[in-house]
């Protein structure tokens, strides 16, 4: 079953779609006062029905071809403990980690949607046999994968397997000076960290990045990590400190990268929790109708999960959604289906 062409044999059977009909219908029947509404009403309400049923319906025109991006957090378990963030402080017990052949199956089976996988956490490499087969299943399907790393436990086999199959690596980094590094960290890696990236320059050459968060403790050492990236000709990026649930600051004064009057792009966003949990941004909480998740690809099929009626909801909402999470670089227009 895809999400933008026909309907495939494993569609919902007759029964199936009887149950959702008088699954909808009965609790709406009854809420109808006056008996002369009645037929009207069914009657509006079986069409209404129909078009989410059998209609393209919106959801599936958010996902057109290679117009979604698929971001796995594939584990919240970190080997660092920076200060900017605090995914680090809760990391999923072993019984809350989905397998990696469930990932690889929702990857098959929105193959046809995506420009992009992307690989974030948590630490990544802590699952580094995990990441190289997502690149090999992304290979496959001519997908670009993009994996952040804090690029600690990069290795020279890894980065021979990864570099064959050309994929993008980014390295996150926030100073280039030992004697802050340990307290942006909590951790003493610099000098692993900067072999490392020596390292990945030679195997990966243009396919390296470097990202950097811009925050009040940081600001000043982007200078330097743009200088050291010209002279690794690396490309160099940067975010803007958002909540990730740690306790730096934003810098005083930084405009705004984005406009009220464009729609959030996290509407082409499918984003899978180290559990299977699917949400369409990070910041779904925000969201009264997105709190929940849309659904667990452990439990159901994906492609079901999003032709879900509050798939729907949630992505028109999207639409006119304005908090700062905007800004992360993930929800930045790339392409999008209206
Ligand atoms: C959460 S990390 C996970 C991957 C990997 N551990 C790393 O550090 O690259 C993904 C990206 O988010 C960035 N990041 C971390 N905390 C952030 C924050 N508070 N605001 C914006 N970006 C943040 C990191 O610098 C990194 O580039
Ligand atoms: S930014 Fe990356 S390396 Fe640092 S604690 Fe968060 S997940 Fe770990
Ligand atoms: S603004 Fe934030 S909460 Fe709203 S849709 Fe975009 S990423 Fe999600």
């Amino acid at each position: 079953m895809s999400l933008i062409y026909r309907r495939r044999a494993n569609q919902p059977s007759f029964t199936h779609v009887i149950n959702d009909y008088f699954g909808e219908i009965k609790p709406f029947s009854k809420r109808i006062g006056k008996w002369y509404f009645y037929i009207p009403l069914i009657i509006m309400k079986t069409i209404e029905w129909s078009i989410y049923r059998w209609y393209k319906t919106p959801i599936r025109r958010f996902y057109g071809v290679k117009g979604n991006e698929l971001i796995y957090m594939i584990t919240k378990r970190c080997n660092e403990k920076c200060p900017k963030c605090g995914i680090w402080k809760t990391p999923e017990p072993d019984n809350e980690h989905i397998d990696i052949s469930i990932f690889l199956n929702c990857l098959k089976m929105l193959n046809e949607n995506l420009y992009q996988v992307t690989i974030t956490g948590g630490e990544p490499l802590l699952l580094a046999e995990d990441v190289l087969k997502i690149a090999e299943e992304s290979r496959k399907h001519e997908i670009l994968l993009l994996t952040f790393t804090n690029g600690v436990l990069i290795t020279e086999d890894f980065l021979k397997r990864y570099a064959a199959l050309n994929h993008k690596l980014v390295i996150s980094i926030d100073t280039i000076d030992e004697s802050k590094w340990t307290d942006f960290r909590g951790k003493a890696t610099f000098e692993k960290v900067m072999e490392n990236i020596k390292l990945s320059k030679q195997y990966l050459g243009r396919n390296l990045q470097i990202q950097s968060v811009i925050a009040s403790e940081s600001e000043k050492e982007i200078d330097s990590i743009q200088s050291f990236c010209k002279d690794l000709v690396v490309l160099h990026t940067t975010q803007r400190y958002l909540d990730f649930g740690g306790v730096w600051n934003n810098p005083i004064n930084t405009p705004k990268t984005t406009s009220n009057d464009v729609a959030c792009a996290a509407r082409k966003n499918i984003i899978i929790y180290p559990n299977g949990d699917v949400v369409k941004c990070f910041d779904h909480r925000r969201i009264l109708r997105a709190k929940e998740p849309l659904g667990n690809i452990e439990k159901e099929d994906i492609i079901q999960i999003l032709c879900k009626k509050r798939a729907t909801e949630v992505s028109k909402i999207m639409k006119t959604c304005n908090f700062p999470c905007k800004e992360m670089a993930c929800n930045v227009p790339e392409i999008i289906y209206n």
